[in-house]
């Protein structure tokens, strides 16, 4: 007898233990925001975040106002969709909202890379040293320099007349602007003497070529493996890709190179100092390539869309363009030098700066994650008080919450290169219900997390856009043909890529 009732105890509490943990017994406790946990146990919305997170959050925004808790693959994610309300969350200290949790196991299944409670502080150095201030002066010419050689090293050379050159312009814009970073930042093939200068420039667009190859395989895989859905045969793929990038951007390999920057060599020294192995420092170049060169490739691409899709904003761009180089005391001739285009010009260019801003309002899609430390009170702007409850998470979504807003920006879906102009060239400041925003758009994400990336970000796209402006002419092949959908899959991972590519054709515009 005693047995079973021993039996049926362990039996009931496996069942309780189950319920508990598939969130059957979770329920609203007052004042926490509404809960929805779906209807599937455990998984609760899962699918349908997964599958298109913009469309589920707006479905949500809808069912249940700017803040609600929602059940996804066994995690509660509070969402707060009012950006008034915005402030609370990304200035909260790291003790209550902690970022570092969530991108931890993310890292560690996407990189293999095992953090340690140093790195945030290191990147934050490093960045601030090397990507900003007069750091970011150096920066921009390395990228400059590495454009030359990318996308100016044959100017005209030998050919005949003006011929159109075809490509997808996601594949070109991506292929550049990825080659020129990378390189900038990891370092170019030695030279020694003007001999082999030729040769090292040939290398290293070998090289880049090659990287981006690999790269784009693991961009395309990235989605579902960071979501842990990928099919055997695609998640095998991905671990000889993650094992290539340790070994082709190996702390060995990297110090071989000339120019390396002081961003990578920075962060290896430091994570030494702190005790990280070296194969483990190989897995965080491999972490800090996909951060640094993920993003600006498909935002440039968004970004020459949108000129060639709008002729009023290119000739506004192009004029300002050409206005700049004319200041700066040079001309593009045929066949010679390419021009140099610094840090300071390109602090010229209010309205390039605008369709920058533009476009990242169109195509940035981040989703800004910090786990609830312990129980909380949330206060919205409109004065209502919530409870986060300890270890769940709390996410915001700034594409749907402010950057598709029509309060805030009227006709949100439609490209308008000078929205973010003053008539008077100035910056303009937006609002909502009257109050003046601090966050009219969210590319870079917030607070603690910001993208420490992001000066050097907008350099390289307007570099890029800079130079294919000043040298090309540029139009889709079928100008009717409407600008590809974004791809719903991607949302969460910072800019969106379109489902398919656009032919273009380009042309020397001498
Ligand atoms: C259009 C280009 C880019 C976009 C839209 C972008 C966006 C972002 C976003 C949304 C985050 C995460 C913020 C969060 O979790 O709250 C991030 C993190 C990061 N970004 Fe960028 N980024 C871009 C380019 C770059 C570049 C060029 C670099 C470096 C050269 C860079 C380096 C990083 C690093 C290292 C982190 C992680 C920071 C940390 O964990 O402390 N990003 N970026």
């Amino acid at each position: 007898m005693a047995i079973w009732i021993a039996v049926l105890c362990t039996l009931l509490t496996v069942v309780l233990g189950s319920l508990h943990f598939l969130g059957a017994f979770r329920r609203r406790r007052p004042k926490e925001p509404p809960l929805d946990k779906g209807y599937i146990p455990w998984l609760g919305y899962a699918l349908d975040f997964r599958n298109n997170s913009s469309e589920f959050l707006q479905k949500m925004q809808r069912k249940h106002g700017d803040i609600f808790t929602v059940l996804i693959g066994g995690y509660y994610f509070t969402f707060v969709m009012d950006p008034l309300s915005f402030g609370a969350i990304v200035k909260e200290s790291r003790s209550k909202l902690d970022f570092e949790k969530f991108a931890s196991e993310l890292v560690r299944r996407v990189f293999g890379y095992h953090p340690v409670s140093t790195d945030h502080k290191i990147i934050q150095l490093a960045s601030t040293k090397y990507l900003m201030g007069d750091g970011l002066v150096v920066m921009t010419q390395a990228m400059m320099e590495n454009l030359q050689n990318v996308l100016l090293h044959s100017l005209g050379a030998g050919v005949e007349g003006r011929p159109w050159s075809q490509d997808g312009l996601f594949h070109y814009s991506y292929n550049i602007v990825f080659r020129a970073g990378y390189l900038a930042l990891y370092g170019n093939e030695p030279t020694n003497g003007t001999a082999s200068k030729k040769k090292a420039q040939e290398h290293d667009r070998t090289h880049s070529e090659e990287v981006f190859h690999e790269f784009r395989k693991y961009d395309r895989l990235f989605p579902r493996l960071a979501y842990a859905v990928l099919p055997p045969k695609d998640k095998m793929e991905a671990e000889r890709l993650k094992k290539l990038f340790w070994n082709m951007l190996s702390v060995k390999k990297t110090y071989t190179k000339d120019n390396i920057s002081g961003w990578i060599s920075s962060q290896e020294r430091d994570l030494e100092e702190n005790g990280v192995p070296e194969y483990m420092r190989d897995r965080f170049m491999f972490l800090l390539l996909w951060a640094s060169q993920g993003n600006t490739g498909p935002a440039s691409f968004w970004l020459l869309l949108y000129l060639m899709k709008h002729p009023e904003a290119m000739k506004a761009v192009r004029e300002e363009v050409d206005q700049v180089l004319k200041e700066s005391g040079q001309a593009v001739k045929p066949c010679s030098t390419p021009v140099n285009v610094t840090r300071d010009m390109l602090t010229k260019t209010p309205v390039l700066d605008s369709a920058v801003e533009e476009m990242l309002r169109l195509a940035a899609g981040p989703i800004l994650i910090r786990a609830v430390v312990e129980d909380m009170n949330l206060k919205m702007a409109n004065g209502e008080d919530y409870i986060l409850r300890g270890g769940d998470r709390v996410a915001l979504f700034p594409y749907v919450a402010v950057q598709m807003d029509p309060e805030i920006h009227p006709e949100p879906l439609t490209f308008k290169y000078n929205r973010f102009l003053n008539p008077d060239g100035t910056k303009k400041d937006f609002y909502k219900n009257g109050k003046k925003l601090k966050y009219s758009t969210m590319p870079w994400g917030a607070g603690t997390s910001i993208c420490p990336g992001r000066f050097f970000a907008v350099n390289e796209i307007k570099l890029f856009v800079f130079l294919m402006l000043l040298y090309y002419d540029m139009e889709l092949v079928n100008g009717e043909e409407e600008i590809p959908p974004i791809d719903n899959s991607r949302w969460g991972f910072g800019m969106m890529q379109p489902t398919h590519d656009i032919q273009f054709r380009y042309r020397l515009r001498f």
